[in-house]
Parts: structure tokens; sequence; C-alpha cells
């Protein structure tokens, strides 16, 4: 297993361990949320584990907990979220995050907006001195309004880009059937100033700025053949 992978791993399993019987968990999306829902099944399906209730994030994490054995809810019938777990595209010093990698980060913000915990799994290679330095920024956009907010997002400095699919004509199409433009802006200084402002666009859903709402980062780190999880 390559490090990156076995980093994954490591934050998955620990973050997964996390989780107590009788809790309402949100399911993050993209590979390392994919793992840890494999290790939260592990606990479930060994009895470990009882009476948890998963909301996911996106049809990737719907998917995975119907097939690992975990049982499913949705935003509108539960009265609270006791804890969240999620990757990130960027972790800045103070816990900011750019998400969307997957482009699901519309829904990520509503679940792991609304959890009284939000544990944020991530390998060494996403923490950042500012964000913006390393990944673009996502921004969920309405298929008819994608030209004219492409547009305000320039005004803004950034400079977006329609993202493609991959084995398949076309763009990226979410969940909710709308598009991602991807930003680059060299720099975000203010990520809480950056996020009003874009999704103060006609036509935004939301983007991946995600500032104020981590309470835990587990990063994985590398030394030599040793693989160890950092609490930040
Ligand atoms: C999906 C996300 C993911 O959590 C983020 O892209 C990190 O993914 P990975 O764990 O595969 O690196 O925000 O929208």
């Amino acid at each position: 297993m390559d490090p990156v992978t076995r980093m994954k791993h490591e934050v998955a399993k620990a973050a997964a361990s996390r989780v107590q019987s009788g809790m309402v968990v949100g399911l993050g999306s993209g590979s390392t949320a994919a793992l840890m829902i494999q290790y939260l099944g592990d606990r479930v399906r060994s009895g470990e584990l009882t009476n948890i209730q998963a909301v996911p994030t996106s049809f990737q994490s719907s998917v995975l907990a119907n097939e690992y054995g975990i049982p499913l809810t949705t935003l509108n019938e539960v009265d609270r979220i006791d804890i969240a777990i999620d990757g990130a595209d960027e972790v800045d010093p103070q816990r900011n995050l750019i998400k969307g990698g997957g482009a699901c980060h519309t829904r990520e913000k509503l679940v792991d907006a609304r959890a009284e915990q939000f544990i944020v799994v991530v390998d060494s290679s996403k923490l950042v001195e500012a964000l913006g330095t390393t990944f673009l920024l996502p921004v969920e956009v309405l298929p008819e309004a994608y030209i004219q907010v492409g547009k305000a997002l320039e005004k803004l400095g950034g400079q977006p880009t329609l993202r493609m699919a991959v084995k398949k004509a076309g763009p990226v199409v979410t969940d909710q059937g709308n598009l991602v433009l991807d930003v680059k802006f060299d720099r975000i200084d203010n990520p809480a100033e950056l996020e009003k402002a874009i999704n103060n666009i006609p036509g935004v859903l939301e983007n991946g700025l995600f500032v104020g709402l981590t309470d835990l980062v587990l990063v994985g780190e590398v030394d030599g053949d040793r693989v160890s999880v950092r609490e930040f």
C-alpha cells in the first residue's frame, strides 16, 4: 500500500472508532470518508456498534452505507447530528477548509455544519499555510447561470473553469443536477469574507469554503515505515 493510502486508512479507522452506539452520524464523501464508512460498517456488522443512524452527504456515501450495512436516515428526519466525519482538500492553520473535490460540498456543508462534533480526516499533504494555494475552490452553480456566475467570480479576483467529466462527454453534474466551477484564487487570505461574497452571487448554490466549522482534524503522518495519527 502506498504511503498516502496508508495514512488515509489510519485516520479513517481512528475517526470511525470515535462513533458510539445510539449516535446520529454524518457520513462524508471522497476516498478517505469512504474508508471511514467501511470501518464504521465493520463495527456495525460485528455488533460492537448498535442503534446508529447515518446521514449521507452524497450518492457515493449512501451507496457505501447500504453496502456496509449502516442504517440511513435524512437531514429532515433527525433532530440532531452527533458527529460528522468528512475529508478535505485543504486545511489551513485555523482549521478552515476547502472541500468539494468530489463535487459534494453543498450537502457536505449542510451535514457538517449541523453536527455537534465535526471531525476532518486528511493525510498530511492536505495541510496548507493559506487556502487556495494548492487546490482550486469549487463552486456549485445552477446550469443556466454558469456564465453569469463565472463573470461575477472574475470580479472577485478568481479565474473560473467549468469542471469537466471523465468518461462522460460534457461537464460534471452534481448529485443535485448542477454544475461546478473550479476557481483559482492565488491565495485566500480572508476565507470568511470570500465564502459569504461568493454565496451572495445569484445562481450559486454553495462554495467549498468551510470556515469555523471544524472541531478536530485527524492528520495521517508517515515517518519511514511508521504511520501515525496526529490530532489538530
Ligand atoms: C468531496 C470532498 C472530499 O472530502 C475531499 O475532496 C477529499 O477527498 P479525498 O479524501 O478523496 O482526498 O470534499 O466533495
